[in-house]
């Protein structure tokens, strides 16, 4: 019988757990097509409730990619938002708005920009929608109603999909900011039905920017978690 040896194994999963960073600047080069199917084909293998598998995931490359960053660039410039998955600021506990600072604070800090600079903060967003140079995106969206219960598989399967990628040497960063065009993404990728929930870059990170050494912390254990007895 196969058993789970966590000594063994925990090694290897925490390294690749720890070892994924969000990217913000990648270099040209294509993921291998064949590595693309082995990464989108282990992702599915993520949980959901009663295995009902709710995503639908559209990945651009190439002609599309462009295609599609241009259009995300004039709707931000006509402003034509449009987001699925209702935002605001003040969704966000106090303690969770100071964590958003904090990170705010250093990557602006590594990006050369003043925090209260919104003027070149908006620049880097716009910028954002050309995907940070990476060479594909992957699109999720829910399916269903694309209601909390639902959309909660779907971020299991974004988890699941960033550590397959981790896995397989390729860095990411998923983008909420991307949904906040879904009408366009859905317009250019000819998609009818379900929500937009995140936009994930992908490819190889460029190691010379210094965006890319951003490292954020966690809060400890004991402030999130209570184990009962
Ligand atoms: C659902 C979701 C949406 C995000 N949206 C953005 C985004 O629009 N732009 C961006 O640069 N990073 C975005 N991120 C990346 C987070 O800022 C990043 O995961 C967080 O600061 C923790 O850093 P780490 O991923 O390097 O551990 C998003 C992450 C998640 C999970």
């Amino acid at each position: 019988m196969n058993r789970f040896v966590p000594t063994e194994l925990s090694g290897g999963a925490e390294k690749l757990i720890r070892g994924r960073h969000a990217t913000r600047a990648f270099r040209p080069e294509a993921v291998p097509e064949d590595t693309l199917r082995r990464i989108f084909s282990l992702a599915g293998a993520a949980p959901s409730n009663s295995n009902a598998q709710p995503w639908q995931v559209e990945v651009v490359s190439g002609a599309a990619r462009r295609r599609l960053a241009d259009a995300l660039r004039t709707a931000h410039a006509a402003g034509r938002t449009s987001v699925d998955f209702p935002y605001a600021e003040d969704m966000y506990a106090p303690v969770h708005r100071n964590r958003r600072a904090e990170f705010g604070a250093a990557l602006y800090g590594a990006l050369g920009i003043d925090p209260d600079d919104h003027t070149a903060r908006a620049a880097y967003d716009a910028e954002s929608l050309r995907f940070y140079g990476a060479p594909h995106a992957a699109f999720l969206f829910v399916h269903g109603d694309g209601e909390a219960r639902l959309a909660a598989d779907v971020g299991a399967y974004m988890q699941t999909l960033l550590l397959a990628m981790t896995a397989y040497g390729v860095d990411s960063c998923p983008q909420g900011l991307l949904s906040f065009y879904a009408d366009t993404v859905r317009a250019e990728l000819g998609v009818t039905g379900g929500k937009l929930l995140v936009g994930i870059s992908f490819g190889y990170a460029d190691e010379a920017a210094p965006v890319n050494r951003v490292r954020t912390e966690r809060a400890p254990v004991e402030s999130t978690t209570v184990f009962h007895d």
